[in-house]
C-alpha cells in the first residue's frame, strides 16, 4: 500500500520523545508521507521542525480556532516569516468550532478571515476545521476568496450536499477514523458517494482513533484502516484507495514525487 496521512499532530505533547517510532510505524505501514498540523505559533514551529528532520514529514503552520482568543500581531508576523519554506505545504489548521467555542464566536470568524487572506498572501492551500460551522465557513471562504490556492476541509462531518458544495469551491474533502464507527453514518455516506478524485484521507492523530484500535492513541500508521473502510464502502480495492487519496493528497499540497 502506498498511503498520506493528511493531517496529524506529531507535534502534540502525545508524541513526546516518541516520533521516532511513530514514523518507523508510519513507513512500516505504507504511509510515505504526512502532513504535521500546527493549532497555535508553537506547534507550528514544532510542524516544520519535524518537517525539517524527517524526509516524510511536510508541516502546515496556523492557529487553530480554539486558539484565536491568544493570538497576537507578532504571531502572525513569525509565521509570515517562515513563508517560502520549501517543507511548508499548507496554512492551518484554521477555522470555526461552534461545538466547544473555546474562542468567543466573533473572534473566530475575525481570525479567520484574516488568515484566509494571509494563507493567500503565501500562496499556500489551507486547511480547513468546521466544526458545527458549516453555513458560516462557507460564507467566509467565499467572502475572503479563500479558494485561491485550493484546499482541503478536514475531518468533514457534514453531509454529501456540503461536501460537494465545498468541492464546488475547488476544495477536497478529508475522511478521518472515524467514518469506522458504527454510528457514523452521514460520514460514510461522503465515503461512498464523492468522486474519489476528490478525497484524502487522515489520522487527526492522537485524536479519532479508528476501529479496531478506538480507545487508544491514534498515529499515522492507522490512516490505513480509514484506507480499508472507504474500500469496503465503495467495493474497491484498499490499494486503490491509498494511491488516489495519496495522488490528491500530493496535487493539492504540491508535495514532491
Ligand atoms: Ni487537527
Amino acid at each position: 500500500m502506498r498511503l498520506i496521512d493528511s493531517h496529524c499532530h506529531l507535534n502534540l505533547k502525545e508524541f513526546n520523545g516518541d516520533v521516532d517510532n511513530i514514523v518507523k510505524r508510519a513507513l512500516c505501514a505504507g504511509v510515505k508521507k504526512m502532513v504535521v498540523v500546527g493549532t497555535d505559533l508553537n506547534d507550528s514551529f514544532k510542524a516544520l521542525e519535524l518537517a525539517h528532520k524527517y524526509d516524510s514529514i511536510f508541516a502546515a503552520i496556523g492557529i487553530h480556532p480554539h486558539n484565536t482568543e491568544a493570538v497576537t500581531e507578532s504571531d502572525y508576523q513569525r509565521l509570515r516569516a517562515l513563508a517560502g519554506d520549501r517543507k511548508i505545504a499548507a496554512y492551518g489548521e484554521i477555522g470555526l468550532d461552534f461545538y466547544r467555542n473555546h474562542s468567543p464566536k466573533s473572534l473566530q470568524k475575525r481570525e479567520f478571515a484574516r488568515q484566509l487572506n494571509l494563507a493567500a498572501e503565501l500562496k499556500l492551500p489551507v486547511i480547513i476545521h468546521d466544526r458545527e460551522a458549516h453555513q458560516e465557513v462557507y460564507d467566509i471562504i467565499v467572502a475572503e476568496e479563500g479558494y485561491r490556492n485550493g484546499g482541503v476541509i478536514h475531518c468533514f462531518s457534514a453531509d454529501i450536499t456540503w461536501a460537494r458544495r465545498f468541492v464546488d469551491l475547488g476544495f477536497v474533502i478529508s475522511i478521518p477514523g472515524t467514518v469506522t464507527f458504527p454510528r457514523s453514518q452521514m460520514q460514510k455516506e461522503v465515503a461512498e458517494q464523492l468522486s474519489l478524485d476528490d478525497i484524502l484521507i487522515e489520522t487527526d492523530a492522537p485524536f479519532l482513533t479508528p476501529v479496531p484500535f478506538r480507545g487508544r492513541r491514534n498515529e499515522p500508521a492507522y490512516v490505513e484502516y480509514v484506507a480499508r473502510e472507504i474500500a469496503g464502502l465503495r467495493n474497491l480495492d484498499p490499494d486503490e484507495i491509498a494511491l488516489v487519496t495519496a495522488r490528491n493528497c500530493e496535487r493539492v499540497f504540491h508535495l514532491d514525487g
